[in-house]
């Protein structure tokens, strides 16, 4: 079950401002389809990311495993392409990775995307890592500033069907997934990004990346973040 439902962001919005609305249509999507197909494994794509798939895992009753949200592998194709737009690479020799929440405190992990198998951070100087990782995080909201009418469609549409077919094909691969997090990097009961490992049963497992402690910082600066959001949602009655 791939929920999107919900409205988009407008030129100027942050995916958060679409809390209030958006946890309304989620919520009732989830309780009617999860009435239908009590069995599904549900990958969530309505921003902002991260607290809708708590919503949703919330609302929809399922085991953890089998709630997810789509963010990361739009976020780590975005990244590989501004390196691969930096270092002159041709795409398919970068590996990129963001990890954290799915909105500005997204977590681009450049020590762990390489090319060719070199850490970017040996590739390009400091402050050019520093303006591919700006890049990478606001490249939503660059797509949402040209279209006008809404925001980025094909890449997300690409991404989600990644996630779906790795669960179809039952595949084990690691795919950056929101997913609840239960200790790892610190983060206890929080829906973020982290690679995961999907395949038929959904989150078939959560291994750690050993991080270095300015990343962790991050990681959990991003979990702080998402946490304020689910609890403001949650004084709000949702
Ligand atoms: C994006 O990053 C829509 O959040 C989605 O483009």
């Amino acid at each position: 079950m791939v929920v999107t439902a919900g409205i988009p962001r407008k030129p100027g919005m942050t995916r958060d401002e679409l809390l209030a609305v958006n946890s309304r249509i989620v919520g009732d999507v989830v309780t009617r389809a999860i009435a239908a197909s009590p069995e599904a494994i549900l990958i969530c794509v309505t921003n902002p990311l991260d607290v809708m798939t708590d919503l949703a895992w919330k609302r929809s009753g399922l085991p953890s495993s089998r709630v997810m949200g789509m963010g990361g592998v739009l976020d780590s194709a975005r990244f590989a392409y501004f390196i691969a737009e930096a270092t002159g690479a041709a795409i398919g020799e970068v590996e990129a990775l963001v990890v954290g929440a799915h909105g500005d405190a997204m977590v681009p992990l450049p020590r762990l995307s390489t090319v060719a198998g070199r850490p970017l951070t040996e590739l390009l100087p400091a402050e050019e890592v520093d303006e591919v990782v700006r890049r990478t995080v606001f490249g939503g909201a660059e797509v949402v500033s040209l279209l006008k009418t809404g925001s980025a469609f094909y890449a997300p549409g690409v991404s989600v069907a990644a996630m779906v077919e790795a669960i179809l094909a039952d595949a084990s691969v690691v795919l950056p997934s929101c997913v609840r997090l239960d200790g790892q990097y610190g983060v206890t009961g929080i829906h973020m990004t982290v690679p995961a490992v999907l395949g038929r049963a959904g989150v078939l497992a959560v291994p750690e990346l050993p991080l270095e402690p300015a990343e962790l910082a991050a990681v959990q600066a991003s979990a702080a973040q998402v946490a304020e959001q689910i609890a403001a949602l949650e004084s709000a009655g949702a």
